[in-house]
């Protein structure tokens, strides 16, 4: 059974992270989907239980994904799942330098885990939870960025 671990802290899941999920369900047998706290992200927008709880949502239609959270290192929770395989989206050259140092950082705390790098399809080349948290609060339909649970639960709190 061939397990990937794509890790990130979704503040909230977009579009783009949607695409990554289904490529990767589509060449692993399962694949878990891992909120984290990244420590230079220092104000949230949603908290880790409302990121995951979106994220659940999101990918309740794909029979081989599921969302966990964890607090600790990512190379703990990939040896904890049994999984040697992280998957990461690369959008531009920005995100190679940071994701090729996280992979080395990775693998010196794991040997057997490799980093498997999927490019961000077109449509999604652009798209940022960075980018997507300037456009909620700029009040700008969501439907094109996000998720349908994440666009509801948007439009909830309006
Ligand atoms: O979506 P992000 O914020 O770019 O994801 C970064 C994340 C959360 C995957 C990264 O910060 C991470 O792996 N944090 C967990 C702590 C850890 O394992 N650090 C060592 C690898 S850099």
């Amino acid at each position: 059974m061939k397990i990937a671990i794509y890790p990130g802290s979704f503040d909230p899941i977009t579009l783009g992270h949607m695409d990554i999920i289904r490529r990767a369900a589509a060449c692993f047998d399962k694949v878990y989907v891992c909120v984290m706290v990244n420590a230079e992200k220092k104000n949230p927008m949603f908290t880790a239980e409302e990121r995951l709880e979106l994220i659940r949502k999101s990918v309740a239609g794909i029979p081989n994904v599921e969302a966990e959270l964890w607090c600790g290192l990512l190379a703990d929770y990939a040896v904890e799942k049994g999984s040697r395989v992280l998957v990461k989206g690369l959008r531009n050259a920005t995100d190679f330098d940071q994701e090729y140092q996280m992979a080395a950082i990775n693998k010196g705390l794991c040997a057997d885990l490799e980093t498997v790098f999927l490019s961000a399809s077109a449509p999604y080349q652009h798209f940022s939870s960075t980018m997507i948290r300037e456009m909620i609060r700029y009040r700008q339909p969501m439907e094109k960025y996000v998720p349908a649970p994440v666009a509801e639960e948007l439009a909830k709190r309006r």
